[in-house]
């Protein structure tokens, strides 16, 4: 190396020096990389040992400007930042830490949302209906006839309410009014979800209770059938116990459907192998929903072509998927409050 190279690659590395010091670089980097032991200005530095004694002079003053500017640069800057390393923060990191009421959702709520979720992948979507409800939607409509003996199935809250058109208001005993007043709202094909409070006027009991969640799920296209809701109800029922789960249907009586059924899932407790079973009770399947498919009736209320079009529909008490995911068997539980239960997350 002459000593013009020499000077080249001095200039390379102020050009690099400068740079790096004026990026936010980590000061050991800087100063390993240029004067540290291998640093590339010490190395330099070495080459010297090869020139004439004039040229080691000339060039060993220039390149030790470099390196007290470097490291003058240098220990400025730990200087500045020294003082946070003899600081000493006066806390007890073994103390406790501050207990904060920590909320979470209702176990109903959770429930509700899992439900909802498993619809939603199944491409329900959700409407709403109203808590008070017309005689109409909730009866009539649904085919039963204003002195039809099925209305004393459920015991109802009848409102003193009447409105200039005279109609009948009461509290909603079902979710079902949804599926009229969404076949009247839109066309087919649809498939929808509809979850909420509905009232019935009995007396509170471990399974009973004046007011309860629903959940009402219909399908309305050509061709909808009872196989369709079968795999609708047994895809559902796996997705919420798990894959083993399976269901099966037995005859029911509702209005608004033919034929209808009751359907029952197996018992995800004990499999129908423990006589003594709190829920299932050793029979091995737990009652869970109502369902069928949708009365013509029902189709030509809501002004479908009964021959064009056929539709499914469920019912099912949140609570009662609520009391299986907590192994609880007592529905007061779910609305007492305690802060033992609503505390355990699922
Ligand atoms: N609405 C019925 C009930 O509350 C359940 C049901 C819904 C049955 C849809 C059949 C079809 O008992």
């Amino acid at each position: 190396m002459d000593s013009n190279e020499w000077i080249k690659k001095l200039g390379d590395i102020a050009e690099a020096f400068k740079s790096f010091s004026e990026s936010n670089v980590d000061i050991t980097f800087l100063e390993e990389r240029f004067v540290g032991k291998r640093g590339e200005l010490t190395l330099l530095l070495r080459e010297l040992g090869s020139f004439k004694p004039e040229e080691k002079k000339l060039l060993g003053a220039k390149g030790n400007e470099l390196k007290n500017k470097i490291v003058s640069f240098c220990e400025s800057k730990k200087n500045l930042f020294s003082g946070f390393k003899e600081y000493h923060y006066d806390i007890d990191i073994t103390l406790p830490s501050k207990k904060y009421n920590q909320s979470n959702l209702h176990p109903i709520t959770i429930t509700l949302n899992r439900i909802i979720d498993i619809f939603q992948k199944l491409g329900f979507s959700i409407e709403w209906g109203p808590l008070v409800e017309e005689d109409y939607y909730n009866f009539e409509a649904l085919n039963f006839s204003p002195d039809h003996p099925a209305r004393d199935m459920q015991d109802t809250f009848y409102l003193d309410l009447k409105d200039d058109k005279n109609k009948n208001y009461l509290l909603r005993t079902h979710t079902s009014p949804v599926q009229i007043r969404s076949m009247l709202k839109y066309k087919p094909p649809l498939r929808i979800i509809s979850p909420g409070k509905v009232f019935r006027s009995e007396a509170i009991d471990s399974t009973h209770s004046f007011v309860f969640n629903q959940i009402e799920g219909f399908y309305v296209d050509k061709n909808v059938s009872m196989a369709d809701l079968k795999w609708t109800l047994e895809s559902f029922m796996k997705d919420f116990f798990g894959s083993s789960a399976k269901i099966r249907f037995s005859p029911s009586y509702f209005p608004f459907v033919e034929p209808g059924a009751q359907a029952e899932v197996s018992c995800v407790f004990c499999g129908g192998t423990d006589k003594s079973c709190r829920v299932c009770h050793g029979s091995g399947w737990i009652e869970m929903l109502g369902a069928g498919v949708m009365h013509p009736n029902v189709l030509k209320n809501c002004g479908y072509d009964p021959n064009e079009f056929s539709g499914f529909a469920f019912g099912a008490g949140i609570e009662r998927f609520a009391m299986l995911l907590l192994g609880i068997d007592d529905l007061r539980v779910l609305y007492e409050n305690d802060l033992r239960v609503l505390r355990q997350i699922f």
